[in-house]
């Protein structure tokens, strides 16, 4: 159904050659391969339309759209006829409104006017196609057989379909095929039977629905809409914001009544989604104005206390007293501070600049540690910056599409799904991952090669690309010699080249037959564009900088990097991790990627914010950790980052903050970090706040303020009364202040502004004088270092090794519906697609071990032992177990160990040696686990501190 101020040209938009046609005697110009329809839009007419929308591909079935053209028979339908040079179109005479008439009748005879109260009053295609044609009722009468009676389906917690208003158009199956790529819908039957089915004739929930909402969008009636507009009624206003869940950063408009949000409508002009969402962004929106959500701030002199509710101030006295007394104690090194991949740029400056500024020590880190922050290392080296190459929309010139280690479809998935309909055209696939996960094999989609490597062996085959594309003479020599550094490379080549690194020599440590290994680095180094999307299986692990140099060496070895359609590109986890590395939050590192040690860079901040930095690099959040055991580091500030659960070795970080003397968060709920916390800054969720997310590609968007702050400050500006409280003084009245203040520090952020993206939406960085409007594609011409550095990749295996006592690999990821560590949409009806973190094995594992599908499994690894609900799948390898971490008592990362990457400290979560054992009972960690959180419960309810209820 229409959203708030949208524009349908009918039919997508084509790229062609100008052709030129008369309309209605109106010259008019388009590309050729339009469509009347959309010629007619163009021309400022509107043809009337049913089953046509311009977002799919027109399917001419309603056959309302017709129209006359001279010199042709019959009455053609203008969504599916193109324009041709000098043809002469008539969209109105009394013989087409007749026709049209006639159609428009036969639909209302099914679907009466009944509109008063229906959701879709004043938005509904048909009442307003109908209404312009003058139909308000049907001659045919409404007494024959009809489907008003049919039964609404509303198993789907967030949308419903009523049959009863349903004028079988298709526009919903073709959205799932050609949007989302699910193809879970069908037309069922003929003529006045055809009736729309998800997958076998299921209920909606049941079905293969992945709850994207594509379907929805394209409705023209109110068959298919989100239950709150059905309940709310219509939205008063849209604000534009960005989707605080995935590194994708959906656009959308958040439709909203008074300070509710009814719906959230992806965006159109959105460049990084394009209309489209996923389950998470469109719908999972509710845990925002949970009751959960503390909305006091509240401090506590030990944990074992019950939380004190105090005003903003109070809190921020106490924690800057408390900071300042461990310093003067302790050292200022005592100190530090986490900021957030899920909070705003803004935010993440702030955080930084109070630990450097206010507290006068570099010992700032960020959740990026745990995930990307070895494509920082790796991209930085070999091409000279540190984020991905492309915008998405490049994926649609690529030919060969190489995915390693990555899951889009659950973990980036309107991007996968822009990938599908890529490959869908025809582009070739190679998937490097342990599991089969879905993009192997999906409607319509096979991998031609899935390389299914043992976890931990990521180099090694790596390596036995390269040396594929060395021997076999497909070295894109003339590339390579013009843009990268020639000595490296032939130490590179060298080093590749040796027969211990063939495919052959390699199938042993890999697990990956060697012709697999060899066709697929024939195919991407000779198949065209080649494009690498690569994810967490790729960098958590103890090699994880030296596969991000790997990948960054084949693609420069095969000239993919440096125009559309090729690339290397990080599908970033969290919303803002680009965004939060880009801001500083790196304890080497100010903003835009220069060292704390550069003198110039230092003077260029100090001057800004009245102090002297220090030049020596602060702590990682691993050594905060260490330092806090040995009773070196006291303090500690935790914006938005869920330590605790998302760490590995849960039972070293919990050790870790309890030897803490204060540890402060701020975040939306009681997170497990907080339940060893000492002041508690209650946070402000993305509807809450105005600010800006960086996306995988980039891209800079706007959040807007959509309701007032629950807990009366955005994250932003509580961050600001501490940094006040500690004596030093902030001074804005807005978040655009603080990117003006970022654009005057940061070389590739100089012409970004809050004016600029109003005006273009979004901007990708670099955005300077060199590019004012930003740089959607990276390294044309010339990479950003100078020429493109190659490095020799050694594989090392890891030190996680299996052996009898643990012969399995445990390796973790995550699903569609939920998300990280779950706080969020644990909180929202996701959970009834999947309600706890289960244990995948595979048959004949399982069947040695006696273990059947819903037994309960004692995971043991080196580190700890936790227990997990097992499903029996051949997803995984024999040999290989995966789990998903988004629930806080199944205890995931108790058993991962504190095995890192050697260059930048991102921990091995991808490879832990364990054994799997059926069971009868929870571990003794879950059941410790269960009682300090009922503890930590009791402690805040005691204190009648627990959020109330914020409606
Ligand atoms: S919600 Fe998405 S996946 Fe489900 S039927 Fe609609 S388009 Fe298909
Ligand atoms: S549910 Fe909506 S989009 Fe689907 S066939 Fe019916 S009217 Fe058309
Ligand atoms: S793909 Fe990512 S950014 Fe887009 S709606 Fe889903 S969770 Fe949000
Ligand atoms: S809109 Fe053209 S046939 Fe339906």
């Amino acid at each position: 159904m229409f959203a708030i101020n949208r524009k349908d040209a009918g039919t997508p938009a084509a790229q062609g050659e100008s052709v030129t046609l008369s309309i209605d005697g109106a010259e008019v110009t388009v590309p050729a391969g339009t469509s009347i329809m959309r010629a007619a839009a163009a021309a400022g007419g509107a043809i009337p339309k049913l089953c046509a929308t311009d977002t799919l591909k027109a399917f001419g079935s309603c056959r309302v759209c017709l129209v006359e053209v001279e010199g042709q028979r019959g009455f053609p339908a203008s969504c599916t006829t193109l324009v041709a040079p000098g043809m002469k179109v008539k969209t109105e005479s009394d013989k087409l409104r007749q026709l049209r008439k006639g159609v428009v009748e036969l639909y209302v005879s099914d679907h009466p006017l009944n509109c008063k109260g229906c959701p879709a009053d004043t938005h509904c295609e048909l009442q307003s196609v109908a209404a312009d044609l003058g139909v308000t009722t049907s001659p045919y009468g409404f007494e024959g057989a009809n489907h008003q009676a049919a039964p609404c389906d509303d198993s789907n917690p967030y949308f419903q379909f009523d049959p009863s208003l349903c004028i079988a158009c298709s526009r919903c199956v073709r959205a799932c095929d050609e949007v989302q790529g699910t193809f879970a819908l069908t037309i069922e039957g003929r003529g006045f039977e055809s009736r729309v089915v998800a997958s076998q004739d299921e209920p909606f929930l049941e079905s293969e629905c992945v709850s994207c909402g594509a379907c929805i969008e394209s409705c023209p009636t109110a068959a298919l809409i989100e239950k709150p507009l059905a309940i709310m009624g219509r939205p008063d206003k849209a604000v534009t914001t960005t989707c605080a869940y995935c590194g994708v950063g959906c656009s959308f408009e958040a439709e909203v009544k008074g300070e509710e949000v009814v719906r959230m409508v992806p965006s159109r002009d959105g460049k990084a989604n394009r209309g489209h969402a996923c389950v998470k962004g469109r719908f999972a929106y509710g845990y925002a104005t949970h009751a959960d959500r503390i909305t006091t701030p509240m401090i506590r002199k030990q944990v074992t206390d019950p939380w004190q509710p105090v005003s903003w101030d109070e809190a921020f006295k106490y924690a800057a007293a408390e900071f300042r007394r461990i310093q003067a104690q302790y050292g200022r090194e005592s100190v530090g501070g986490i900021t957030s991949s899920r909070c705003t740029n803004e935010e993440s400056f702030l955080v930084q600049k109070l630990v450097r500024a206010a507290l006068g020590t570099n010992n700032v880190d960020t959740c990026a540690r745990v995930c990307h922050s070895p494509t920082g290392y790796g991209l930085k080296h070999t091409l000279g910056e540190s984020a991905g190459t492309q915008a998405f929309d490049s994926v649609m010139k690529s030919d060969v599409i190489f995915v390693i280690g990555a899951n889009p479809t659950d973990g980036h998935p309107v991007f996968a799904s822009r990938m599908k309909r890529r490959l869908r055209e025809g582009a070739r696939l190679i998937v490097a991952d342990p599991r089969a996960i879905d993009l192997v094999r999906s409607p319509h989609v096979q991998a031609d090669f899935h390389l299914p490597l043992r976890p931990g062996t990521n180099v090694a085959l790596i390596n036995s690309i390269a040396h594929v594309v060395v021997t076999e003479g497909l070295v894109n020599e003339a590339y390579v010699a013009e843009r990268c550094e020639p000595a490296p490379f032939q130490k590179w080549r060298d080093f590749v080249s040796q027969p211990r690194n063939s495919p052959e020599a390699l199938a042993e440590v890999t697990g990956v037959p060697a012709d697999l290994v060899r066709g697929a680095a024939r195919l991407y180094a000779t198949g065209g564009n080649g494009a690498i999307y690569y994810g967490l299986g790729v960098t958590e692990h103890s090699q994880g900088s030296t596969m991000v140099l790997g990948i960054a060496n084949l693609a420069m070895a095969t000239g993919n990097i440096g125009r559309e359609g090729v690339g290397v590109n990080p599908l970033r986890g969290q919303n803002n991790v680009q965004g939060s590395c880009d801001m500083g939050s790196f304890p080497h590192e100010l903003a835009g990627y220069r060292h704390v040690s550069d003198a110039s860079t230092r003077a260029l901040f100090g001057a800004e914010w009245g102090v002297q930095l220090e030049p020596e690099p602060g702590l990682r959040i691993p050594n905060m950790f260490e330092a806090a055991l040995d009773g070196s580091f006291k303090a500690m500030y935790v914006q938005g980052e869920d330590m605790a659960q998302s760490d590995p070795n849960t039972q070293h970080v919990t050790a870790a903050l309890s030897a803490l003397e204060c540890l402060v968060v701020q975040d939306l709920f009681l997170n497990e970090t907080a339940k060893y916390a000492h002041v508690f800054f209650p946070g402000s969720s993305f509807l809450e706040k105005d600010g800006t997310f960086t996306n995988a590609e980039r891209r800079i968007s706007r959040v807007r303020k959509v309701m007032q702050p629950l807990a009366g400050l955005a994250d932003w500006e509580a961050t600001v009364g501490f940094a006040r409280a500690l004596g030093y003084e902030m001074n804005y009245s807005h978040p655009s202040e603080i990117m003006d203040e970022i654009a005057r520090l940061t070389p590739t952020f100089t012409g970004v502004s809050y004016d600029k993206l109003d005006r273009l939406g979004s901007i990708q960085w670099p955005c300077n004088d060199a590019a004012p409007d930003g740089t959607p594609t990276m390294h044309i011409g010339e990479f950003v270092r100078g020429k493109g550095r190659f490095y020799v990749t050694e594989y090392v295996p890891t030190s996680e090794r299996v052996n009898v006592r643990f012969p399995l690999i445990l390796t973790t990821g995550r699903v569609l519906t939920q998300y990280n560590v779950g706080a969020q949409t644990r909180r929202t009806p996701n959970s009834q697609w999947y309600e706890e973190d289960v244990l995948e094995i595979h048959p004949q594992d399982a069947e040695d071990r006696g273990i059947g599908t819903g037994d309960w499994v004692g995971v043991t690894s080196r580190a700890g032992e936790t227990v997990l609900r097992a499903t029996v799948t051949e997803r995984v390898q024999p040999g290989v177990v995966y789990t998903t971490f988004h629930f806080p008592d199944s205890g995931a990362n108790v058993i991962t160990t504190e095995n890192s990457d050697w260059a930048t400290n991102c921990p091995e979560y991808k490879v832990t040696a364990v054994q799997a054992v059926k069971v009868q009972r929870p571990s003794d960690w879950q059941r410790r686990f269960r009682e300090q959180n009922e503890q930590q419960l009791g402690l805040l309810r005691g204190a009648g501190a627990h959020a109330r209820s914020p409606r």
